[in-house]
């Protein structure tokens, strides 16, 4: 099987970090054609810089990073440094990116990507606000029907949300952009915090990454040590969720994961629950499913790949 093409969507944060070195470590199952960033986590300006950091740190210069939209669609931006650091990747020490950032406005790459493969080869993987698959959809409908799937980390159900107690941080931040999304009609697979709050990393884990004693691996290791800060702040436990490498080990071991197809809407109208996923587990609606939606995770095969795959790089 030749290896799957995917466009990763993405606001560097420090598991947006994991995200890609996991898919990075496994050339045979997955071909990055293209990386854009988008502001999320921190402004643009940052996590286009970081994903570049990120790549060059995995020896990856060669994929070229391009910066999407600066802001959502219609709210202010928000943003999480109170969660990743000024940087957006605190507790890493990465060099200064050498390769320029693309010319071309991520929403362009995006269309013009869809638009030169062939009808179902690229698969979309949004990492943090969908700002910029919204707008490339609103510009060029024609991407629609040629996405072969969009499998994002973003919203929650039973768990409520992480950002208010309603709303996960990447659709809360857009919930517009998630709104033009999830009415597109393109095949979604969505993972939120009701998976990824099972996507814990252990002391232990965290320990045989650092002694894998590669650069990228004790990079890596220093921005999860920083992360798992936030966790002890917020949950009291020294075991914090890496939310969004659920994404790539999906799409490489879908076996470990189990969820149900839903009909998911997005509430974008209320004050109080703006960017909540109103997810139909149980289809009272009766409503045609227009989602995937990720519930469960057998964690220590996932660590134990993300590991191994880590421990690739250089
Ligand atoms: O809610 C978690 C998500 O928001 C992750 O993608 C994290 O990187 C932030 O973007
Ligand atoms: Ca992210």
């Amino acid at each position: 099987m030749s290896p799957r093409k995917i466009l990763i969507d993405t606001d560097p944060g420090q598991d947006d970090a994991f995200a890609i070195l996991l898919a990075l470590g496994s050339p045979e199952e997955l071909e990055i054609v293209g990386v854009t960033a988008v502001a999320g986590n921190v402004p643009l300006s940052r996590t286009a810089r970081n994903a570049q950091m990120i790549l060059e740190l995995a020896g990856r210069g060669d994929i070229t990073v391009y910066p999407g939209c600066q802001r959502p669609m219609v709210r202010p931006l928000f943003t999480a440094e109170y969660v990743h650091g000024d940087s957006g990747l605190d507790g890493g020490d990465l060099p200064e990116p050498v390769q320029p950032l693309g010319q071309t406005h991520g929403v362009d790459f995006i269309i013009e990507t869809i638009m030169a493969h062939e009808p179902g080869e690229i698969t979309i993987c949004p990492l943090g606000p969908m700002t910029n698959i919204a707008m490339a959809m609103v510009k060029e409908p024609a991407i629609v029907a040629r996405i072969r799937e969009i499998v994002f980390m973003g919203g929650g159900f039973f768990e409520g949300g992480n950002t208010t107690p309603a709303a996960e941080f990447n659709i809360y931040v857009d919930p517009h952009a998630a709104h033009v999304v999830f009415t597109s009609g393109v095949p979604l697979t969505m993972v939120p915090i009701d998976c990824t709050y099972k996507a814990v990393m252990t002391p232990g884990w965290l320990k045989d990454l650092r002694n894998v004693g590669k650069k990228t691996a004790v990079e890596a290791a220093g921005m999860a040590e920083f992360y798992q800060r936030w966790g002890n702040t917020k949950f009291g436990t020294d075991e914090y969720p890496l939310h969004d490498p659920c994404v790539i080990g999906y799409l490489l071991r879908p076996e470990l994961f189990k969820g149900r197809s839903c009909y998911v809407t997005i509430e974008i109208a209320s004050p109080t629950t703006i960017g909540m996923t109103v997810v139909d587990w149980w289809n009272v609606t009766k409503q045609e499913p227009n989602c995937m939606v990720l519930r469960d995770l057998d964690n220590p095969p996932f660590y134990q790949l993300m590991l191994e795959r880590i421990s690739r790089l250089p």
